[in-house]
């Protein structure tokens, strides 16, 4: 049974499952290059059909994550806060009622829209509950025959959060929480007091948080999220409503009780700290507190998560060690882009397609290039490379690493979500300090208390963290052993803690051969490993790889076997400049 997931609302994505195994899967951003892209994912699906070779014909189930009609409560919500503020809709409103309604349209008229956009479409689309969606993103590709399941995101149709239970290939609905009171929107109305863009932007507010103290915390829980009996909480919208918020706008008492909002140009100060870490803890509290319910409705060891908030590493690694759940599962894609998967995995499931679970050890899913791709976009822009054999590649890529070396990495199919985890990334020495501090003014552009994430070899990862499980797709923060701080101090956060990706040869060989080799000439086999990107979505494409290469000072690109030189660079490395 082949079935295609599609979502075109925020973080449009596709997916291919056939007989239960996953094909590819894509998140739309990459092909369009613009961030969290809202859009009928037409290239992702592209790419899908392509992938397994075949077309919209063969494909005998499309599997969207949104019954879209059942929105009306978020939609209430939503023009219920443009009543309270002209304002809101002048700043929001048209902009918002111009997208939804064509987010809905698509919806629609899906067969058409596909038909006209892609090609024509065999089958009608079937419309699933988006939280169910989520639950078997992660669920159904867990290791795990039974499992607690815990969603919580923005919103789904009308809800917040999920909690269900999933044996064999069944998921059951234990319990929901209904919209106002979303600890998503919470998060995102927090990372917009603070002058970040809310939905895309929380996990700075993460990082900022362990530089701050939580002197707010009190104010937040007895004024905005108050904990309920029976894993409930409830949102004061009164005084934090989300779509105001979006919009830069806040009622009185709320500014009373915590001071003006931050714009995106100001300063940080330590009040600007100390709101992060308290929203930090707060969600953390309410995250533990649904964990507890969910522990006291199903005697079980696991525990799945997913939804927007289960990207918050920091909560995911609180709720692993502090509850009874011995196990806890992420999957790479846990926010929106994942339901289009779990659309795919889910409708199988339910038409019992196919008895056998999926796995999903790796998360390179996505489009991979040709060695004579590679060299076409170089000749484009007049780039010359060596060709090197894959030992010459190992040992020169991390001799340049050792000599402080920025190099970007770019090897077989992209990444399934939002890490970069050793496929399209951009790589460096972790053992010097300043490190951080010069990818973030020099590369990224971006402030300098953001954090940098390890990539360690999977059997030496507890000489460095005290990590009781692999992590493969860096969805949990952990501590940074003491012994190891002074070892890897560029992707030691301030707080002592670290997201790690943990490398297997199996999952990907060419990875692990690199950290080996590094390991091997400095005794640390351990890798800062962040996203190839400035300001943009990672990269998809050798063309895009090529042009970001292009507008940084990263001194060596790697793609595939290809090794080239930055043009201007001479033999200064970065950390010296
Ligand atoms: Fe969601």
């Amino acid at each position: 049974m082949l079935v295609l997931g599609l979502s075109n609302m925020r973080d449009a994505a596709a997916a291919l499952v056939s007989d239960g195994r996953i094909v590819a899967a894509a998140e739309e951003e990459r092909f369009v290059r613009q961030k969290h892209v809202t859009a009928l994912p037409v290239h992702a699906i592209r790419y899908c059909l392509r992938e397994a070779g075949v077309t919209l014909r063969d494909v005998e189930a499309i599997a969207v994550p949104w019954k879209y009609w059942l929105v009306g409560r978020r939609a209430w919500l939503a023009l219920t806060a443009m009543v309270r503020s002209p304002q809101l809709f002048r700043v929001k409103g048209t902009r918002s009622l111009e997208r939804v309604s064509r987010e809905w349209k698509e919806l629609f008229w899906l067969r058409r829209e596909l038909t006209q956009r892609v090609d024509a479409v065999g089958h009608r689309p079937v419309f699933l509950d988006h939280h169910l969606c989520h639950a078997a993103s992660s669920f159904l590709v867990s290791p795990f025959e039974r499992s607690a399941i815990l969603v919580v995101d923005g919103a789904s149709e009308a809800d917040t959060t999920l909690m269900a239970m999933g044996e064999g290939a069944q998921i059951s609905v234990l319990d929901r929480t209904p919209l106002p009171h979303s600890l998503g929107q919470f998060y995102a109305a927090m990372t917009a007091f603070l002058g970040f863009r809310p939905d895309q932007d929380e996990y700075i507010v993460m990082g900022l948080a362990a530089s701050g103290e939580p002197t707010f915390a009190a104010a937040l829980r007895r004024e905005i999220v108050r904990l309920l009996p029976q894993g409930r909480f409830e949102l004061n919208t009164r005084l934090l409503d989300f779509h105001l918020a979006r919009a830069g706008l806040y009622v009185q008492e709320f500014v009373r009780l915590f001071g003006p909002p931050r714009h995106s140009t100001d300063e940080l100060t330590q009040r600007h700290r100390d709101l992060a870490a308290s929203a930090q803890l707060v969600l953390e509290e309410v995250l533990l507190h649904l964990g507890r319910h969910l522990q006291s409705l199903i005697k079980v060891e696991s525990l799945c998560l997913a939804g927007g908030v289960a990207y918050n590493c920091v909560a995911n690694g609180r709720l692993r060690a502090e509850l009874g759940f011995t196990q806890v599962y992420v999957p790479p894609a846990a926010g929106d882009s994942g339901t289009a998967l779990g659309a795919a995995l889910w409708w199988t499931a339910r038409r019992g397609g196919s008895t056998a679970r999926p796995q999903l050890p790796s998360a390179y899913l996505g489009p991979q290039f040709d060695e004579h791709v590679c060299r076409a976009a170089l000749a484009r822009e007049g780039l010359v490379a060596e060709l090197l054999t894959d030992a010459q590649l190992y040992e020169r890529v991390a001799t340049e690493l050792t000599r402080g070396r920025l190099v970007f990495w770019y090897q077989g199919r992209m990444e399934w979500g939002p890490r970069a985890l050793g496929n399209r990334s951009l790589l460096a020495d972790p053992r010097r300090e300043d490190m951080r501090e010069l990818i973030n003014s020099k590369v990224k552009c971006r402030e300098p208390f953001r954090p940098f994430a390890p990539s360690v070899l999977d059997e030496r990862a507890q000489e460095f963290f005290d990590l009781p499980a692999a992590s493969p797709f860096m969805q949990f923060t952990v501590r940074v052993k003491a012994s190891a701080k002074g070892i890897i101090p560029a992707v030691t956060h301030v707080d002592g803690t670290a997201r790690v990706q943990t490398v297997t040869r199996e999952a990907n060989p060419r990875f692990y051969e690199l950290l080996a080799t590094f390991g091997r000439l400095t005794g640390v086999p351990v890798l800062l490993n962040t996203s190839f990107n400035v300001q943009e979505p990672i990269v998809c494409s050798p063309d895009d790889a090529v042009r970001c290469f292009l507008r940084t000072q990263v001194e060596w690109l790697v793609l595939g076997n290809l090794l080239v030189r930055q043009p201007f660079q001479q033999t200064v490395p970065v950390h010296e400049r």
